[in-house]
């Protein structure tokens, strides 16, 4: 199992693969649900906490919008499309400062989870390697804030 982490770069933007149904077919709606709710849990416990609902209830809803959006991407019902609608997922993410550090927090919550997931290994990899370059859509500020003077460096292009 190798799931490799690609590193954030802010001059380009990957377009994701998007593996086939698989995954939903091997775990079905109760284990993506499961493997949801522990990378909720891995996250509030992670350096990027503070962007995660800290009260249980709430905590229990945003597993479920997240675990609907994978249910129905996959294949399963359209559980997200009748209770949130379009997805729409960097407008919803955009009221967080996910930076190219929490992209890799998250990705390494999310890494632990999978490597204890009952996968094959090719959905598995697969799987990974959506979540690995569609997590780059997310990253909205860049990891030096600008400073608010509003100075900005000069640079010369050779
Ligand atoms: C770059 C790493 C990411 C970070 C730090 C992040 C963080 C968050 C946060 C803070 C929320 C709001 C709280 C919540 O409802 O869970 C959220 C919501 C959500 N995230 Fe992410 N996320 C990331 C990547 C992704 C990716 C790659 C996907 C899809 C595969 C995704 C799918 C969702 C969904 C479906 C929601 C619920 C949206 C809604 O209906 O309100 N996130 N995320």
């Amino acid at each position: 199992m190798n799931l490799r982490i690609t590193p954030y770069r802010s001059d380009i933007q990957i377009q994701p693969f998007i593996p086939d149904n698989r995954i939903y077919e091997e775990l079905g709606e109760e284990g993506i649900r499961d493997m949801i709710s522990r990378l909720y849990d891995a996250l509030v416990q992670s350096d990027i906490q503070e962007m995660f609902p800290k009260e249980a209830e709430e905590l229990q809803l945003a597993k479920e919008r997240a675990a609907d959006f994978i249910i129905q991407r996959f294949g399963g019902p359209k559980w997200y499309a009748q209770r949130r609608g379009k997805p729409l997922l960097s407008q919803r993410h955009a009221p967080f400062r996910i930076t190219p550090k929490s992209r890799t927090t998250w990705l390494r919550c999310y890494r632990e989870v999978l490597e204890t997931t009952p996968l094959s290994e090719k959905t598995r990899q697969e799987y990974w390697r959506f979540i690995d370059e569609f997590s780059t859509w997310m990253v909205n500020t860049p990891e030096e804030p600008v400073p608010s003077n509003g100075f900005r460096p000069v640079i010369h292009p050779k």
